[in-house]
């Protein structure tokens, strides 16, 4: 009988704890039912007008939710006081076009719904709607962050891996978020879209073995052995503006921008996921959808916790 007992309050506490932090989509159902139907207009718009915005704020997620959690910490700008994320690691130097974007989203949802949807939900469901307008799959997005009151400026520099990391430190970052090497061959697969700098990837076109001798001179053209930092190339050349899974059909020639991305098909751990999204983009479709949900699981703050940012660029006074 003790022992029932037990077990129904160990049972309680473990069903408890897990409701207590558990996202769900229908989380605005009630308080805000056209909260999805704002951020899609508001991100159809800008998508549109330039698929650029759209892998900004697809990449604006992942650093946000690496950092402390889903937290959207990275939005937060400077104060006088404390340095905010978004300077800091690898977005110091980033264009201001996510952010911007989130501001717009963020002040139509406002509009519909005062006080209600996070800044941290806006940007799952705006990378969400990014993926889908730029032709990749689309999913439910489970629900019910909270905003942080500070940011984490050294987590963006020791969480964050660079794009000169190889495979062993590529899948530690994940792992220490809880996410595995086959999370990390899916997500990386957001590099379909969106730039990089010549600084990112100069490296890698000059000095990597590893590297398509065709590919590596076709990039050096726009990316000077020295100087010229800021000069951009598509991060997946062949088809730079979809979200397909044309990123996998340039890692199996030899052709991945940053060395990071090369890492992932070069004998080892993940090459043969590498190999299997670039022949079936339906398996990656799937599984990126799938780990973008893992990726958005990651450390939010739920309940009571935080609060609902008024403005994603500062905490409420
Ligand atoms: C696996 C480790 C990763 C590394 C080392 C990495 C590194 C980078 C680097 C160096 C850039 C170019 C930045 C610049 O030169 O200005 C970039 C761009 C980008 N990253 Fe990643 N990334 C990683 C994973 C991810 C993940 C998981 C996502 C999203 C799910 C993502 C989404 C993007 C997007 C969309 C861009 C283009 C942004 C734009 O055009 O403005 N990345 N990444
Ligand atoms: C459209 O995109 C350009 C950059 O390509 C940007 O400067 C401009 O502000 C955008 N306009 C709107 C309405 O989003
Ligand atoms: C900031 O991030 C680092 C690295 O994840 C972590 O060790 C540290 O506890 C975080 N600081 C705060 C104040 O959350």
């Amino acid at each position: 009988m003790a022992v029932f007992f037990l077990a129904a309050a160990v049972l309680f506490l473990l069903l408890a704890g897990r409701s207590d932090a558990q996202l769900s989509p229908g989380f605005y159902s009630a308080s805000c039912p056209t909260v999805e139907s704002v951020v899609r207009q508001a991100m159809s718009q800008a998508v549109m007008n330039d698929t650029r915005a759209g892998a900004a704020v697809l990449r604006l997620f992942y650093h946000d939710c690496f950092v402390n959690g889903c937290d959207a910490s990275l939005l937060l700008d400077d104060t006088p006081t404390t340095p905010g994320e978004k300077g800091s690691g690898p977005n110091a130097g980033s264009p201001t076009t996510g952010f911007d974007l989130v501001d717009a989203v963020k002040t139509q949802v406002e509009a519909a719904c005062p006080g209600i949807v996070s800044c941290a939900d806006i940007l799952a469901l705006a990378a969400r709607d990014s993926v889908n307008l730029l032709g990749g799959p689309s999913w439910a997005v489970p629900l019910g962050r909270r905003d942080a009151t500070f940011p984490n400026s050294t987590g963006t520099a020791t969480d964050l891996p660079g794009p000169d990391s190889d495979i062993p430190a590529l899948i530690a970052a994940f792992a220490a978020k809880g996410l595995t090497s086959r999370d990390l061959a899916a997500l990386s697969g957001a590099h379909t879209v969106g730039e990089a700098r010549c600084a990112s990837f100069r490296t890698r076109v000059y000095c990597d073995a590893n590297v398509s001798p065709s590919f590596a001179a076709q990039q050096q053209q726009g990316c000077p052995a020295s100087g010229g930092d800021d000069s951009l190339a598509p991060l997946d050349a062949l088809t730079p503006g979809e979200f397909d899974n044309g990123y996998y059909r340039n890692l199996v020639v030899g052709a991945g921008l940053l060395h990071s991305d090369q890492e992932l098909f070069n004998n080892g751990p993940v090459d043969g996921v590498v190999r299997l999204y670039s022949a079936n983009a339906d398996a990656f479709s799937a599984d990126f959808a799938a780990s973008m949900i893992r990726l958005g699981n990651v450390a939010p703050l739920t309940g009571t916790s935080g609060e609902i940012r008024l403005d994603c660029r500062k905490v409420n006074s």
